[in-house]
């Protein structure tokens, strides 16, 4: 196809199959995400503006800088480009209500208890980073709450460079943090010209943002979590792929810890190290 017939043709014949094939089989050995054949249209079209601004004319080209590229950035690139980041404050608020009214009393008891210096929580595929933001007020308000001396630590991670910026420019517009209660809105949001949000800097500074792929073989962290979060994120991967990734979250957190996954998520009720507790919540026995 000639550089002329690429612009003009209509966007799924812009890809050959067998093109599109290599696309797929990149993102799922890469970052785990699984993309059905239903998804070539949404897939060119995300790909296109790389392709432009690369100055690539055929996606064969594309692909072959991808596949070649040593420093990593071209893969980068193209998991800003798949991956969807839809997300805002306080969503599926039944989790942040379970996690502030049970999660963290339990966490703080048992971490006081046991003369712990930390309470550890973990936010896989964090994109933007609303929920995370949304965490660490919970974590503030609940440390406060129980008069705890506990350092609140909150990982926050994703394979998007591009959302972790977004996340830690922590600015949003009123559409992102209209589902946040009003108390926790006024006590830690900052107002900003043109209707945006800030996030003041007690609870900004407090997340710690880091690129992490899901898809890596071993998680290595310095001690486990209380609780982990990873939501609306293994929709995009295969069964096998999730019962491997949900093998490795258990074994990231401490006995009586919890992970919540996304509301139209499963998991398997009975399988594995977690017993099932609410919908999409689960907890490690102790
Ligand atoms: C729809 S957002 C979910 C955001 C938030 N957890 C929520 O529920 O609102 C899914 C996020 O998962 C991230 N993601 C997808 N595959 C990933 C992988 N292999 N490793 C890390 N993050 C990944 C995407 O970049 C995206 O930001």
């Amino acid at each position: 196809m000639s550089p002329q017939d690429t612009l003009t043709a209509p966007v799924e014949s812009r890809i050959s199959d067998r093109e599109f094939d290599a696309v797929r089989r990149l993102v799922y050995e890469n970052f785990g995400i699984s993309l059905s054949s239903q998804k070539k249209t949404l897939v060119v079209g995300r790909l296109q503006k790389v392709l432009r601004l690369r100055g690539f004319s055929t996606f064969g080209d594309y692909l072959h800088w991808v596949q070649e590229d040593p420093t990593g950035e071209a893969l980068s690139e193209l998991a800003d480009r798949i991956s969807t980041n839809h997300t805002y404050f306080n969503r599926e608020h039944e989790h942040f209500d379970h996690f502030a009214g049970t999660v963290l009393p339990e966490a703080i008891k048992r971490r006081t208890a046991a003369g712990d210096p930390e309470l550890r929580v973990w936010c896989a595929g964090c994109s933007t980073g609303e929920e995370p933001y949304t965490l660490m007020m919970l974590m503030v308000e609940a440390l406060a709450g129980a008069g705890a001396r506990l350092k609140p630590v909150l990982l926050a991670t994703d394979i998007s460079m591009k959302a972790l910026q977004k996340a830690q420019a922590a600015v949003y517009p009123q559409e992102a943090v209209s589902k946040l209660p009003p108390a926790l809105k006024n006590r830690y949001l900052i107002k900003q010209p043109g209707g945006l949000f800030r996030v003041g800097d007690p609870i900004r500074t407090q997340v710690h943002f880091r690129r992490h792929n899901l898809m890596n073989r071993v998680f290595r962290f310095r001690s486990p979590f209380d609780a982990i979060f990873c939501r609306n994120v293994m929709i995009y991967f295969d069964n096998p792929t999730r019962a491997k990734l949900v093998e490795k979250f258990a074994d990231n957190t401490v006995p009586g810890g919890y992970l919540f996954i996304g509301h139209s998520e499963t998991i398997n009720r009975d399988g594995g190290q977690y017993r099932y507790v609410l919908p999409a919540c689960y907890r490690k026995p102790l």
